[in-house]
């Protein structure tokens, strides 16, 4: 796991070609996953909710067009500067804050603030994920969800071939040619073979101290989606 300050300049230096790549690697499922994710989240009007790691905003997007009103937050600047201006053509400029640039290991927010937190494939680059995931539950009122979206492991074997054959051979060129940047896209696949499977990360949930900890396969598990409380009686 790279430190804190490589992740922010991989991200600093594909910043500007980050949407499209999302869009044309995962051959445009990208917007039915977050979809996905904002519905499972439990986004309604007049949530509040923190979307962390919410890079260019697309992940904050999906929640506010449910009615959430959202703290759009992350630590690579380059990254989160560029999504006010699509909060704003898409007419949700009131509904989403772009707030200070937050380190999901040291929130910067009050105790019990949100109904519910998100992180979507965020949670794979922090470096110490106990220490965000204690951050989450105290930021988190009691009864609010935590909602991780985040690549993981195929279950299906002939998808699992398959994709591996795609995450090794065909994605690093692509990012490569549209970035400019093949680092951070030999990274992405190695980040993901590194990544806790399912049951591993709902276990490392569990640990922490959330509850109800489950996880539904999207697109035969090339990602997941893990939820967990914060126990309503925990304080
Ligand atoms: C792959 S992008 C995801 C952006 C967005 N959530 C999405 O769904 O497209 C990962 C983001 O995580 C951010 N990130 C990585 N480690 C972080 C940390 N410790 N604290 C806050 N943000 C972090 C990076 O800056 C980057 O913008």
């Amino acid at each position: 796991m790279p430190e804190g300050r490589q992740v922010q300049q991989m991200f600093s230096g594909i910043a500007g070609k980050y949407d499209v790549l999302n869009h044309v690697l995962s051959g445009g499922v990208d917007f039915w996953w977050w979809w996905r994710m904002a519905r499972v989240s439990g986004a309604r009007p007049g949530a509040r909710f923190l979307d962390v790691a919410a890079g260019t905003g697309d992940s904050s997007v999906a929640l506010a067009r449910r009615g959430a009103e959202v703290v759009s937050t992350d630590f690579t600047h380059a990254m989160l500067r560029l999504g006010p201006p699509k909060f704003a053509r898409k007419g949700l400029q009131d509904r989403i804050w772009a707030s200070t640039d937050a380190d999901a290991q040291r929130l910067p927010f009050h105790d019990a603030t949100f109904d519910g937190i998100t992180i979507c494939y965020g949670i794979r680059n922090v470096e110490r994920r106990p220490l965000a995931y204690a951050e989450f539950l105290r930021v988190l009122r009691p009864g609010g969800q935590l909602t991780i979206l985040e690549f993981s492991t195929p279950v299906l074997p002939g998808l699992k071939n398959l994709y591996d054959w795609y995450s090794r051979r065909v994605l690093p060129r692509i990012g490569a040619w549209i970035s400019g940047d093949a680092s951070a896209y030999a990274y992405l696949p190695a980040s993901i073979r590194a990544f806790p499977a399912q049951a591993a990360l709902a276990g490392e949930l569990r640990e922490a101290g959330f509850s109800q900890v489950c996880w539904i396969n999207l697109t035969g598990g090339i990602v997941a989606l893990h939820t967990g409380l914060k126990e309503a009686t925990g304080e």
